[in-house]
């Protein structure tokens, strides 16, 4: 199975989780993509989703799904979305496609994370793949001096902007030991809106597509 093929499989496997007749809460990422597609093909009754990002939100009402605001939708039961790495424990790094605030803001909202991932993203150590961390544009300087004192190699990513104005530093050379300490201590930097840590409010449920199938994790 190639990693293509493994998105399509995850993407899949994650409809068994869908709430017929509940709002859902959808992430943002290739791997959702392929799951917006399934969940369109698959007619799922749902009245609404919730997105994570303005892509998501396009991709859903093309697929003809309905899309609410989260302040109007309440606490939602399932939401699904893809992961940068993700470890045994369920603990994730996000945000490769920025949409890390928002992806935090419906997960927290929503009682059942379903996390979907090809095994290529499993570790067991968080921190190859660079941290994304969103600042607000005028603490940039002061956020990555903080990042490097904290034994990081931050660096902005270039030409993009979050779908909530603000900017993000990528960054590289952490091994991130203990996910829970760092998520708290980057994300009380003044400046930082989010950091792509997702350990205190981990995954629920990780679906792992393999060449020996779905693993799920719980
Ligand atoms: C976007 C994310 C995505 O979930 C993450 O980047 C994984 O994306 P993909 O499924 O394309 O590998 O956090 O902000």
């Amino acid at each position: 199975m190639d990693q293509q093929q493994a998105k399509h499989a995850v993407a899949q496997a994650a409809l068994k989780y869908v709430v017929p007749g509940e709002v859902l809460g959808v992430g943002t990422g290739s791997t959702v993509n392929c799951f917006i597609d399934a969940l369109a093909a698959a007619h799922v009754d749902i009245p609404a989703a919730v997105s994570s990002s303005e892509a998501s939100r396009v991709r859903l009402v093309a697929a003809g799904i309905l899309v609410r605001d989260l302040n109007e939708a309440g606490t939602l039961s399932v939401y699904v979305d893809g992961a940068d790495e993700a470890t045994p424990a369920r603990q994730l790094v996000k945000g490769g496609g920025g949409a890390l605030t928002r992806e935090k803001i419906v997960a927290a909202a929503s009682r059942k994370f379903v996390c979907i991932v090809d095994e290529s993203k499993l570790v067991k150590v968080l921190g190859a793949f660079p941290l994304p961390v969103e600042v607000i544009p005028m603490a940039r300087s002061y956020v990555a001096r903080q990042l490097v004192a904290l034994g990081g190699q931050p660096r902005l990513r270039d030409g993009f902007t979050t779908d909530n104005g603000n900017q993000i530093l990528d960054v590289a050379g952490l091994s991130i030991t203990d996910p829970s300490a760092l998520e708290t201590r980057i994300g009380m930097l003044a400046g930082v809106v989010t950091v792509g840590l997702f350990s205190r409010r981990p995954a629920d449920v990780l679906l792992v597509a393999g060449s020996a199938g779905i693993r799920e994790i719980r």
